[in-house]
């Protein structure tokens, strides 16, 4: 595990030294807690990753469109979400060092703690109480929990605790000029909301049928109090959400495929499928009548990535109620006994992933440090072996010197390919320097331009896993890039 954790210490500065993720506005007292930029490198492989998603969802199911509803949403969205009530953590504050916990992070970290001890059986004891507690939403018993197996606070070493309290987890804002007039309205912290109230415009201006799906991605915003693991806990982050409306009844059957569906999504990245498994929640959300996330093995240990939750038609319900318009669809199917389905307000099977955390994930699978070269050659190199579909950059162009014409060759050849792939284009240093950087950025393909070049019209391509170098034609770049880097490849192995 400590090396584990050190791999994770070093992907976290790798994302800052090669321009992946930065700390938001780091200059100002080493930035605001829980939110991070993306760097030049970063929003690359996001976007592909995102794109990757988008294409699986809306481009491979002719029944899923998309859809990019506000951030904002009339404050009366989230009182039928149950989000204004019900949307919170139990927190307890430390009275000395006045440090605030989620209660059931505590409780957590000394089941873990325990579990490290081999007290197995003590762990499995504290665990089901933790659960019973959370199931029956009782915070007293959360905190006799923490005073009965002695947890101090990590700063102040006491254990001076307050009382368990709910804490909402919205950020609110105010919406007008004036802060008189002002209306508080709530920045979303989840996408789905957009959806459900947008369901019978995208449905009646698409002519959609049930089953469909209405896919999105975007911003959501929750003032996390423990901020964890770089970007797994952020207070803004990005969920990629869709929203699969289907017959009453039937929500069991789509429920099982959404979960074979999506796991093959990620499989089809080609990492190890060990990292990978599910985890059926016992504690179900105020909307659910099943879930289950799908968790990946993080150098701190497996964590949720997705949820695929079975959302009944509790928000198309609460809707209806809460705006006094009519949520349902008319399905004109004819059931056993040769009659339509009729009206009903269809149920949901939900499948929310966080892009930053899939972000995470590709990067923990990718970094690798490797032994090369022999004798006192002997190095390391890291290097992220991305599938190429998701690297920031395709391939690296280099002419071996600045001068005799090599320059211009190699930005013909950027010419001929920028408009297909993004190109990197470098002229300073030892060529295995230049290898090495892009082997650190996840270039799958890097191509050096030399005085034969010119002769020839060939060039030496290197590739980034094996290392191996071979001279190809110029002509011949495109088609190996084309065969390399091909969304039909690795989205036929997920439909
Ligand atoms: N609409 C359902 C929903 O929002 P959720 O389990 O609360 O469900 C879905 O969130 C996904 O969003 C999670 O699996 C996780 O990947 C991501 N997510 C949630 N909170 C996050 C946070 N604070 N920082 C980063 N990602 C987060």
């Amino acid at each position: 595990m400590s090396e584990d954790i050190d791999i994770f210490k070093k992907v976290v500065s790798h994302c800052k030294e090669y321009g992946f993720v930065f700390t938001s506005s780091e200059i100002y007292d080493n930035g605001l807690g829980a939110v991070y930029d993306y760097g030049q490198n970063g929003v690359e492989l996001k976007n592909n990753l995102r794109q990757y998603w988008w294409k699986f969802m809306v481009q491979t199911h002719d029944n899923i469109v998309g859809l990019d509803a506000a951030i904002f949403m009339h404050p009366k969205t989230w009182k039928a979400s149950g989000h204004i009530d019900g949307f919170s953590d139990p927190m307890i504050d430390n009275k000395d060092s006045k440090k605030r916990y989620r209660a059931d992070n505590l409780l957590e970290d000394k089941i873990a703690k325990y579990q490290k001890d081999g007290k197995t059986n003590k762990a499995d004891e504290l665990q089901t109480a933790l659960d019973n507690s959370l199931l029956a939403n009782d915070l007293d018993q959360l905190k006799t929990l923490i005073e009965q197996h002695e947890i101090a606070c990590p700063f102040s070493g006491t254990r001076n605790w307050t009382d368990v309290r709910q804490f909402n987890l919205m950020f609110s804002t105010e919406m007008g000029a004036m802060a008189e007039d002002a209306d508080k309205i709530y920045l979303r912290p989840e996408t789905a909301q957009g959806i459900f109230v947008n369901f019978l415009n995208v449905q009646k201006s698409g002519r959609m049928k049930i089953p469909f799906g209405i896919a999105q991605t975007g911003k959501a915003f929750r003032n996390e109090i423990i901020a964890r693991q770089f970007i797994m806990r952020m207070r803004e982050f990005e969920q990629m959400e869709m929203q699969f409306f289907v017959r009453p009844g039937t929500q069991k059957q789509w429920f099982e495929y959404w979960k074979e569906a999506r796991i093959k999504w990620h499989l089809a990245l080609g990492f190890d499928k060990a990292s990978y498994r599910f985890h059926d929640h016992v504690k179900l959300a105020h909307y659910a009548d099943a879930a289950t996330d799908i968790e990946f093995d993080f150098p701190f240990g497996f964590k949720e990535v997705e949820g695929i939750h079975s959302r009944t038609d509790f928000d198309l319900k609460s809707h209806q109620e809460h705006s006094g318009k009519k949520m349902q669809y008319f399905d004109a199917d004819l059931d056993e006994n040769g009659k339509p389905f009729g009206n009903y307000i269809p149920y949901v099977i939900e499948t929310s992933i966080g892009l930053d955390r899939l972000f995470l994930y590709t990067l923990c699978a990718s970094y690798k440090e490797e032994e090369v070269g022999e004798g006192d050659k002997k190095d390391t190199r890291v290097v992220l072996s991305l599938p190429p579909i998701l690297a920031p950059y395709k391939v690296a162009i280099f002419p071996l010197t600045k001068k005799d014409g090599l320059p211009e060759v190699a930005r013909k050849i950027i010419d001929d390919l920028k408009f297909d792939y993004n190109c990197f284009y470098e002229e300073k240093d030892a060529i295995g320097k230049r290898y090495r950087r892009q082997d650190a950025l996840g270039t799958p393909f890097c191509i050096t331009v030399d005085h034969e070049s010119l002769e020839n019209q060939t060039v030496t391509i290197r590739y980034r896993d094996s290392m191996l170098q071979e001279r190809i034609p110029i002509s011949s770049i495109k088609s190996i890039l084309d065969d390399a880097i091909n969304w039909k490849k690795i989205l036929t192995q997920t439909v």
